[in-house]
């Protein structure tokens, strides 16, 4: 299999970046956080999701960002929705695509949406046919792919079982996720494979947290795999509250960095990117936590 010539990335610094931060980021931060990604040239940001407040109060500003978010033509906003009541709050954003979320471990299910698989997919089922049918993109996001923080391991036959059960709901995209960033090369390799079995391989993403340091040879083994859609978060912010001791995704930056190495075009500017994360980093009080930004910022102050 080729590596692919072009990458498209989904910064999911807005949602998954900032959902684990425990002072509020006022809504015009995470606005202007938007406006200096789609600046950089991301063409897909994951802005907010439409949880409930008392399960992640950092989000409860969702549609208040989505509502000052000036929107560049050719980029896809997306916003996660696990629910029927989350999904009819989310219409009036106009998000370009909805999110669910599901697990392949029954115990971050519980865990994270309160539910059991079978459960979610229930859930799911109206909130996917109801986004189709205005023609909203759906995407859905499988956490705990590789292994889970209550279970350990999790079998590639779960993640098969999982992308199934999405397809039957009529879920157009699936992203793969290392939640807690445990996953090595092949481990995330079996994983992906697994969903290719109900998915096309236009029709997958990875989704990596850095935990472990792996993020980027995981993407890479993808890469190696012709997969060419990825989830990253700029500055490496993040984390899942329901997944202690997680740590972020992998930095969009550290990804732009690597691809641009093999010559694999992003349309992203690096240089702005790293802006952007400076600018996020600054406002919480530290570095981004991006191999690749730090080099370049410690470049330019030299
Ligand atoms: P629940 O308590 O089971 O829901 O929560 P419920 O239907 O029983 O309702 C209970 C209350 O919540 C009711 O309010 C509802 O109205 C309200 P009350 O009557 O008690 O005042 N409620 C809602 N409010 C706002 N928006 C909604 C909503 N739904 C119900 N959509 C629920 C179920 C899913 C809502 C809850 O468990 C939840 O919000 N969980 C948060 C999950 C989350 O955001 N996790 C982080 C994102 S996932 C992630 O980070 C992983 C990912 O990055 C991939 C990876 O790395 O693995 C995507
Ligand atoms: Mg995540």
């Amino acid at each position: 299999m080729k590596v692919p010539s072009q990458v498209k990335l989904v910064d999911v610094g807005p949602r998954d970046g900032l959902q684990n931060e425990k002072a509020p980021v006022p809504a015009a931060v995470k606005i202007e956080l938007v406006h200096r990604l789609q600046d950089a040239g991301l063409k897909e940001i994951e802005v907010t999701s439409f949880v409930s407040p008392r399960w992640v109060p950092q989000m409860a500003d969702n549609a208040e960002v989505m509502a000052g978010i000036r929107r560049k033509p050719g980029v896809r906003y997306s916003v996660l929705t696990p629910n029927m009541k989350g999904f009819e709050a989310a219409l009036e954003s106009q998000p370009d695509e909805i999110v669910v979320f599901g697990a392949a471990s029954e115990a971050f299910s519980q865990r994270n949406i309160n539910c059991s698989i079978a459960e979610s997919i229930e859930r799911f089922a109206p909130v996917v046919a109801a986004a189709r049918a205005r023609g909203i993109h759906v995407r859905a996001a499988m956490s705990t792919a590789v292994a889970c923080p209550y279970e350990g391991d999790i079998a590639p036959e779960r993640v098969e079982m999982v992308a199934r059960l999405m397809k039957q709901i009529g879920v157009q995209h699936l992203g793969v996720a290392d939640t807690i960033g445990v996953g090595t090369p092949r481990k995330v390799q079996r994983a992906m494979e697994a969903a290719l079995k109900h998915y096309a391989l236009d029709d997958v993403s990875g989704h990596f947290h850095d935990t472990y340091g792996q993020a980027l040879a995981n993407t890479l083994a993808c890469l190696e795999m012709g997969i060419w859609q990825y989830d990253a978060s700029v500055a490496g912010l993040g984390g899942c509250p329901y997944a202690k001791g997680a740590t972020g995704n992998v930095a969009t930056e550290d990804v732009v960095y690597m691809l641009q190495g093999m010559d694999i075009d992003t349309g992203i500017d690096l240089d702005k990117l790293i802006d952007a994360g400076k600018f996020i980093s600054d406002h919480l009080g530290r570095k981004p936590n991006s191999r690749a930004a730090t080099a370049i910022l410690n470049k330019r102050a030299g």
